[in-house]
């Protein structure tokens, strides 16, 4: 079968597409660059905030001429990931032409649905939307020809139940897999060709996967058993939950040297009151004692966050408490974020809306800092050196990029290096989206 598979949304939705991807090629499927050469197609969605589902439609509307122009059985339309999980009667009533309906958590049966819909012609479509994450890990990833720069998922779901977020009823119930599979995954990945692996989970630093002598092992524990994957070049992890993150992962910082002085740590809001409404169960003041913390054990580390403004009820005093909190912090990147009501969670019920052109502003306002905060941070390594992981080549001749320890973007003249080597470059420029720099001689 020849597929195509179409990803929306998070690192976690690239890791489930690529899980799909290994599936049809196990069963001797062949991948595809467009749509219109494929036997199925999957569209691979994402609910976080509001635009994301219009596209979807629109997307659909496209692969409906084509499944018209060719006879319909020989297209398949498979409709997977998160708000396939939210919306499949919508999906269904809108685009009645799709074959097939998968949550996040069932795309493990994506090439068996897509077989039994070639077979059986006129099937009425298939909706499979549990939400148990346990199934989906049964099969293990066959991993080949991989890149450079992999993702693999160690935990999966959420119990934090932030009152914006719509994960925990998209991915279900936190669920960690054993150390024993991930450290067998992660030996396949590099085995493949990844020199990097960046470990996912909505919320990694409450993982508490079996084991490898029985009992819960937990973030910091797998870390130390990574490092010793032979091989492996560099680990990152996210996304991390402030309220979670600990001394040991500090000291895991400190100790393992493949692990990058680098943390993803989402404050969301700087005002306790705000965060309190969103149930983070963090305040201002322990967030900043966790960076703190991390920077004691490893004084290099630096911090990217996500962002939102516009939560219901936040004042302009409330904002202020933001942009203090992220000039005290100093990101070396962030992502921010117009909140947006997902419908079922809570704060989609509050009453105090905030309108649409304030949180334009305040967007524009923090987004403005977060900007200066990089390139002042970016601008620090000029007439520095970084180590940085080649991944592919530039958009020059004769370059290559990857990205340094701090996860920067790092351009270099490729004389005597090759993609998957980790080189030291000494910085001689700050560009607008990438740091360009020479191999040290
Ligand atoms: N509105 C806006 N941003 C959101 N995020 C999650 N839910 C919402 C929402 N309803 C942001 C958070 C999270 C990131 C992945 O997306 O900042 O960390
Ligand atoms: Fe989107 Fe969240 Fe689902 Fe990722 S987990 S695909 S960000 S809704």
């Amino acid at each position: 079968m020849r597929f195509f598979i179409k990803s929306y949304g998070c690192q976690m939705n690239s890791y489930d597409s690529q899980r799909m991807s290994d599936a049809f090629i196990a069963a001797g499927g062949e991948a595809v660059s467009k749509p219109e050469e494929a036997d199925v197609v999957v569209l691979n969605t994402c609910s976080i905030r509001d635009k994301v589902d219009e596209k979807v439609f629109s997307d659909l509307g496209r692969l409906k001429i084509i499944k018209d122009e060719k006879s319909p059985n020989d297209f398949i339309i498979i409709v997977a990931g998160c708000m396939a999980q939210l919306r499949s009667k919508d999906i269904l009533k809108r685009a009645p032409y799709v074959d097939a309906i998968l949550g996040p958590q069932n795309i493990g049966q994506i090439s068996e649905v897509a077989t039994d819909i070639a077979k059986n012609k006129a099937l009425d479509a298939i909706v499979s939307i549990s939400s148990d994450a346990r199934e989906k890990f049964l099969q293990p990833a066959s991993a080949s020809n991989r890149s450079v720069s992999e993702f693999l998922t160690i935990q999966e779901g959420c119990d934090n139940f932030c009152a914006y977020c719509i994960v925990p009823y998209t991915r279900g119930r936190e669920f960690s897999r054993s150390v024993a599979d991930i450290v067998a995954e992660a030996k396949n990945l590099v085995a493949a060709g990844a020199k990097e692996i960046t470990l996912l989970g909505q919320n990694v630093n409450s993982y508490r996967g079996e084991g490898l002598n029985g009992g819960k092992s937990n973030l910091a524990n797998l870390l130390y058993e990574l490092a010793n994957v032979a091989g492996l070049k560099r680990l990152r992890y996210l996304t991390s939950n402030p309220k979670d993150v600990n001394e040991r992962i500090a000291e895991a910082h400190r100790d393992i040297e493949i692990l990058a002085p680098f943390l993803h740590l989402p404050a969301q809001s700087g005002s306790d009151g705000i965060l309190k409404k969103m149930n983070r169960k963090y305040s201002n003041s322990e967030y900043l004692e966790k960076i703190e913390m991390l920077r004691e054990h490893r004084p290099d580390i630096a911090f990217s966050s996500d962002f939102i403004v516009g939560f219901p009820g936040e004042t302009d005093e409330d904002f202020q408490q933001t942009l203090k909190l992220a000039e005290k912090v100093r990101y070396a990147q962030a992502y921010s974020f117009k909140y947006s009501p997902r419908p079922g969670t809570p704060a989609a019920r509050m009453d105090d809306q905030i309108s649409e052109s304030v949180k334009s502003e305040r967007l524009r306002i923090l987004q403005d800092l977060l900007n200066n905060q990089q390139t002042e941070f970016n601008e620090n390594f000029v007439g520095r050196s970084l180590k940085v992981l080649l991944v592919k080549s530039g958009k020059h001749k004769n370059q290559l990029t990857g990205r340094s320890e701090y996860s920067q973007a790092v351009s270099v003249c490729a004389n005597n290096i090759s993609i998957g080597d980790i080189a030291e470059v000494k910085i001689t420029e700050n560009a607008s989206h990438s740091l360009i720099g020479v191999i040290e001689p």
